[in-house]
């Protein structure tokens, strides 16, 4: 295939869609919204897709909103790139490629992220063994690739939103204070700090509802505690690490301990996070955690070199 003419490129992300043409972001929607007055919960959950017809109807709507119709009504065939998570199951890949040609896709490439990370990381992947760690909102996942083959994969539930319900299941708990996920995570990303010795312990004041009751009350906590909260999950979160690298073949091993490991995905940006993970893990640690550049990136490559794409798809 030498060229690939009026191609989109999909990222469906736990929390977030987001959409790319040309190397360039087109759009972003929440994975959790409201459509025709219908409210959809979450489109895809632990990076499966979870409610087909919210998400088909979201693909049409967004799809009708990029595409610039030719002498303003006719709508363009166009191709495209979907990133799906390595997991996914065949049945949900052939349910999700009809969702898409239904929205108006013409032909529909299910491509494996963590290749489309990788390419994005600018892995010269045919000559390379790479562990790439992917923590996102709604999993982590631990892929070893050596070529185009997968040789081990990991999926964990312990990621962002993960997080978030255990700060609001501790303040629920601990202070009978009901508070809205999205605060939960706000709390996350301000006040965790996982930094060694240098900790700033702050005074954070939280508005919440008491439990089981109509009433509001604002309760004071030490940041500390928000971050002693996510204690257990990152300890867990780090250890199956580096239990994925200790399990690999020391071949393998010996490779990725001179190229580092690939941290990416957001929710590697919490405070220290990183540095922990690279102090326990003994191996350099290369952190590309601050921006989603990597998947429009990776995206815009394939898009660019078709000739490759047989190489990514999932089926
Ligand atoms: N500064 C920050 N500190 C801690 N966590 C953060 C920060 N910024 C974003 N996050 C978390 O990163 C997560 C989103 O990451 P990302 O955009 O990589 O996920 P996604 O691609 O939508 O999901 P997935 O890969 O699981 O399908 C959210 O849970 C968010 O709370
Ligand atoms: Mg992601």
């Amino acid at each position: 295939m030498k060229e690939l003419r009026n191609n989109i490129g999909f990222d469906l992300g736990s929390s977030k869609f987001r959409f790319y043409k040309e190397g360039k972001q087109i759009g972003e929607i929440p994975a959790r919204l409201e459509l025709d007055g219908e409210k959809h919960e979450k489109l895809v959950i632990n990076g499966k897709i979870a409610d087909f017809n919210g998400t088909e109807t979201l693909l049409r709507q967004e799809i009708k909103k990029i595409q610039k119709p030719v002498l303003g009504f006719l709508y363009l065939p166009f191709n495209s790139l979907v990133s799906v998570p390595s997991d996914m199951n065949e049945v949900a890949l052939r349910a999700f490629r009809d969702s898409m040609e239904h929205a108006g896709s013409k032909t529909c490439f299910m491509l494996n992220d963590c290749f489309i990370a990788a390419t994005g990381l600018e892995i010269d992947i045919k000559n390379s063994t790479s562990m790439i760690v992917d923590c996102g909102a709604g999993k982590t996942s631990i892929t070893t690739i050596k070529g185009f083959e997968i040789i081990k994969n990991d999926i964990l539930d312990i990621a962002g939103i993960n997080l978030d319900e255990a700060i609001r299941t501790y303040l629920s708990s601990k202070y009978d204070l009901i508070v809205d996920l999205k605060v939960a995570e706000k709390l996350k990303i301000e006040y965790t700090d996982f930094r060694e010795n240098k900790q700033v312990d702050k005074t954070v004041r939280i508005t919440g509802q008491v439990k089981q009751t109509d009433s509001i009350k604002d309760i004071k906590i030490q940041s500390s505690e928000i971050t002693d909260c996510l204690r257990n999950d990152i300890e867990l979160l780090v250890e199956r690490i580096i239990r994925h690298f200790e399990n690999l073949e020391d071949s393998v091993s010996e490779k990725i301990k001179m190229t580092g490991v690939y941290l990416i995905g957001g929710g590697f940006k919490l405070t220290g996070l990183i540095d922990l993970i690279s102090k326990k893990l003994n191996v350099n640690s290369k952190s590309y955690g601050f921006s989603n550049d990597y998947m429009k990136t990776g995206l815009q490559k394939i898009q660019a070199n078709p000739g490759e794409l047989m190489r990514y798809m999932m089926i």
